[in-house]
């Protein structure tokens, strides 16, 4: 499978509050945002996948350093967006299930395929 290549179609909802719940923003995944910094419009406290990560798929979410201006720069897809100054968390195909996962305050999120990950098939 290529780097730049998306397994299957895969969204992610970003939500404002815990447990998914409150205000959300809805990212579709296509081979074209793949590996890119992406961010709503919302700071996110948990999110939520319509599948389960798989292979090598990694996920990756990252804060903002400057709350107050990182809403300024809202398209984020370029190098080192203002959004995505602090990295938070990974989530790989052992733990990236359809769950809705709890986070700290996040702005921005990545998808890529990690050459360096073994290839592990989704639970
Ligand atoms: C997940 O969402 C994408 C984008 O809407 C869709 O194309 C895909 O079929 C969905 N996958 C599942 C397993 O529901
Ligand atoms: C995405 O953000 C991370 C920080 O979380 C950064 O290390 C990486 O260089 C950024 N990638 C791109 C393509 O902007
Ligand atoms: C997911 O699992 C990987 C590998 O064990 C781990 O490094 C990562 O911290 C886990 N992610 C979360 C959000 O717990």
């Amino acid at each position: 499978m290529s780097s730049f290549t998306l397994f299957a179609p895969l969204q992610l909802i970003a939500w404002t509050q815990l447990n998914c719940t409150g205000d959300f923003g809805v990212t579709q995944f296509t081979d074209s945002v793949l590996a890119r910094n992406i961010s709503n419009a919302y700071i996110s406290r948990s999110l939520q996948l319509n599948r389960s990560l798989t292979q090598q798929e990694q996920l990756d979410i990252s804060v903002t350093s400057n709350f107050n201006s990182w809403y300024s720069n809202k398209d984020q897809l370029y190098y080192n967006s203002a959004s995505c100054s602090n990295f938070w968390q990974t989530y790989y195909a052992v733990n990236g299930t359809t769950a809705c996962y709890n986070t700290p305050p996040f702005t921005c999120h990545r998808l890529w395929n990690n050459p360096g990950l073994p290839m592990i098939l989704s639970k």
